[in-house]
């Protein structure tokens, strides 16, 4: 990797190459989830500084984003940070995930100085926890990506601190957390999320994965899952995290070798299997979210019944089958969608899931499909016309019928659907 690249504080941050100085074999697990890091042999690529590019993309897509030239971040001292936070105060505490803690703080709006808890804006701090394996080169790896890219659909990064052993980020304050505490979590306090939010939430952080791929020289996510995107008051999506980001293949190159590290249940098979880390695979992490949405259901569970654990292994040869994709579609939806705008969901899932890379769709084309399924309204039946010829009745009936099916409330799928919410 050996990035040098200026950062106002330091002269440079030093990259060493964690990629490929980890002992051959090594795996490493971070705290509290199922993320995973295991080495293979190869060498990741190199310098965003010398990728990135504000130009156009060649497929002429709007971005509606640029990546700057430097980044423009504000360098905090780390008593800044603990008076933003008043001294990291538990009360304050936002999450935790494998970096470290997650804490609220304020800041000046104008200066993005600290300012008194309560006073100025809100800002979310991560705090690494000293004990962190990839600390150092996910915080690099964040202030290099994330501080040069700007997207409506990508978390901003306001500032770091840097001080002997602690480091720390400033990200803006995204008001409604995370997309898994919404999709997941069954507290009383969040309501599900609804079809069109669900789909709004995957456009948004579909076009902020397109406009990553379509740089010049395309940036690869590689950590796309429900707790990664965050979503604002109004439900837009915003991709978090650049901790394990890369830059894409150079020139006739189809792929990147590296490390292999990423989240259990969403990483693509050919990249857990070789380090070969193609554009795709950030393709197939977001058909495995889009199948979370789909399904209400985490992409792993232990609490299911052993065949049902890895949600794509389990679902993948259903979801092509009419019949049983109804069973499947998250029973906290129902109604509120039409049944041919989950099919066509179904089956762009399964493209994105494609074993070959090359198979699946660009995320451009994840974009355009969406917004297509966006636009299919379910479609409300008119009350029937009560009349007692036997024709009407007839079609009263039919009416009924075909009503209870579109919203999968016939009695079998009721109880099917049950007995999945028992088991979640
Ligand atoms: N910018 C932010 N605004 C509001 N809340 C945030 C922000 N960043 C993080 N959080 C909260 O902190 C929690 C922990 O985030 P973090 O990214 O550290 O961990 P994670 O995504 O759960 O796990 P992982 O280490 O695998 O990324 C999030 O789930 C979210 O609730
Ligand atoms: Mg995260």
């Amino acid at each position: 990797m050996g990035i040098c690249w200026g950062v106002p504080s330091k002269e440079y941050i030093y990259s060493g190459n964690a990629e490929t100085s980890a002992s051959e074999g090594t795996s490493n697990y971070h705290s509290n989830d199922k993320r995973f890091s295991a080495t293979s042999s190869g060498v990741g690529s190199g310098k965003f500084s010398e990728a990135a590019s504000a130009s156009p993309s060649p497929d002429g897509a709007d971005l509606n984003g640029e990546i700057l030239e430097t980044p423009n971040l504000k360098v905090y001292s780390f008593s800044d940070l603990k008076s933003a936070t008043k001294n990291f105060k538990s009360d304050n505490l936002l999450g935790e995930g494998g970096f470290g803690k997650v804490f609220k703080g304020w800041v000046d709006e104008k200066t993005l100085a600290p300012s008194k808890m309560g006073s100025g804006m809100v800002v979310a701090i991560k705090k690494l926890n000293p004990e962190s394996v990839q600390g150092f080169d996910e915080w690099q790896s964040e202030v290099n990506f994330l501080g040069r890219l700007s997207h409506p659909n990508l978390v901003k990064l306001l500032g770091y601190c840097w001080e002997e052993k602690e480091l720390l980020l400033v990200y803006e304050f995204i008001q409604k957390g995370s997309l898994e505490n919404h999709l997941f979590r069954r507290n009383p306090a969040i309501e599900p999320l609804s079809w069109d939010r669900r789909l709004k939430i995957a456009i948004g952080a579909a076009r902020g994965l397109a406009f990553l791929h379509t740089s010049e020289k395309k940036i690869i996510y590689r950590d796309f899952k429900a707790s990664n995107i965050l979503l604002d008051w109004h439900y837009n999506a915003k991709i978090a995290d650049f901790g394990l980001a890369k830059l894409g293949p150079s020139a006739g190159e189809s792929h990147v070798t590296t490390r292999i590290m990423g989240t259990y249940g969403y990483a693509a098979p050919e990249y857990v299997a070789t380090g070969h880390l193609y554009v795709k695979s950030d393709v197939y992490g977001f058909g495995v979210v889009l199948l979370e949405f789909l399904t209400g259901m985490r992409a792993l569970d232990m609490k299911r019944p052993s065949e049902q654990q890895n949600l794509v292994d389990w679902t993948k040869p259903i979801l092509s089958q009419r019949g049983k994709l109804k069973n499947l579609i998250d029973p906290r939806m129902e109604g509120q969608y039409s049944f041919k705008a989950a099919l066509q969901t179904a089956q762009l899932i399964l493209k994105c899931l494609f074993t070959e890379p090359r198979h699946r769709p660009s995320m451009t084309e994840v974009v355009e499909t969406l917004e297509r399924i966006e636009s299919i309204k379910v479609k409300r039946k008119q009350p029937p016309i009560c009349s007692h010829s036997s024709a009407n009745r007839h079609l009263f009936i039919h009416d009924v019928m075909e009503l209870y099916h579109e919203l999968g409330t016939c009695h079998n799928v009721a109880i099917t659907k049950q007995w999945m919410i028992q088991q979640r």
